[in-house]
């Protein structure tokens, strides 16, 4: 590493020694980087010499730090893609998964005209990437998110401003139903579904627990969510809610009054989304 009136010069071997005394992947470590410096990974995969500040040195470091100690690079640089949109996401959020992305396919299975004013409640919002990846999609549509917690939903709406979609988003804090007041076309929800007796990976250790876990077995939000839902739908509208990999059967057995139109497998074939109908 070379030092020129503040200015650090980086080689590749600098950053491949730099990894492993961190314990971190060279992948990782340009990925951290590249957020540092606000370039992209490929324009800094493909240069010969990386010039930063002392600062900007420092920050890195303090990343590679925490990347070594196996925080998600999503909680580091605090931003996830979803749906191919990028959203902001700290420690009181749950990072968005990939599979996640099976309720918007299902949304759009379901609703095919991207043009309707749908309405539609986001349970359990968190980052709001299901509602506002949704609203990117349907122009006309309008959705109300609700969260548990004040700090999550403060990032929906950081979220909603950064996608320009704030003009079509309402915000309640409320246990699922209970400060909401309207009937909607569409609920969507992820809510916590992991099972207490169940020990996390150690990257899953870094979203909130209460965006994780939840008791009776993993059942409790869906024991709260299934049978309070159809009070809260229009007349055909749908639930469309993930589910644990161990769940199908138990929700199947739940007590409800709508009707289960179809639980769809994720990529990895495991029984990952239902879809409820309010008939
Ligand atoms: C699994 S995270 C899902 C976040 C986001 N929708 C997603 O799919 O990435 C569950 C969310 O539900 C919220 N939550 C937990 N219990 C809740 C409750 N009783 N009422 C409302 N929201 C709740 C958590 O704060 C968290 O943001």
């Amino acid at each position: 590493m070379c030092e020129v009136h503040d200015v650090v010069i980086l080689t590749k071997g600098d950053i491949n020694s730099l990894s492993l005394r961190y314990g971190v992947s060279t992948r990782d470590a340009l990925l951290l980087l590249s957020a540092v410096l606000k370039e992209t990974y490929d324009a800094l995969f493909f240069k010969q010499y990386i010039n930063l500040s002392e600062a900007d040195l420092e920050v890195w470091k303090s990343y590679l730090k925490r990347r070594g100690g196996e925080e998600p690079i999503a909680k580091i640089v605090q931003k996830k893609e979803f749906y191919g949109i990028e959203y902001k996401t700290n420690r009181h959020t749950m990072d968005p998964r990939p599979e996640t992305e099976l309720i918007i396919d299902l949304f759009k299975k379901y609703y095919k005209n991207f043009e309707s004013d749908l309405s539609i409640l986001d349970l359990g919002s968190g980052t709001g990437c299901l509602g506002l990846t949704v609203l990117s999609i349907y122009k006309n549509a309008n959705c109300e998110f609700v969260d548990i917690s004040e700090e999550a939903l403060n990032i929906t709406h950081e979220n909603a401003i950064n996608l320009n979609l704030l003009d079509r988003c309402a915000f309640t804090i409320s246990d699922w139903f209970s400060n909401v007041k309207g009937c909607y076309d569409v609920i969507i929800s992820n809510p916590p579904y992991v099972s207490m007796k169940f020990k996390l990976d150690r990257a899953t250790l870094f979203d909130p627990k209460n965006s994780i876990y939840a008791k009776n077995d993993g059942m409790e939000s869906y024991e709260k969510i299934l049978p309070n839902a159809p009070a809260f739908l229009n007349k055909n509208g749908k639930l469309i809610i993930e589910i644990g990999f161990d769940q199908k059967e138990k929700i199947a057995r739940l007590q409800t009054q709508l009707s289960l139109v179809e639980i769809v497998k994720d990529m990895s074939g495991i029984y990952r989304t239902c879809v409820f109908e309010n008939v």
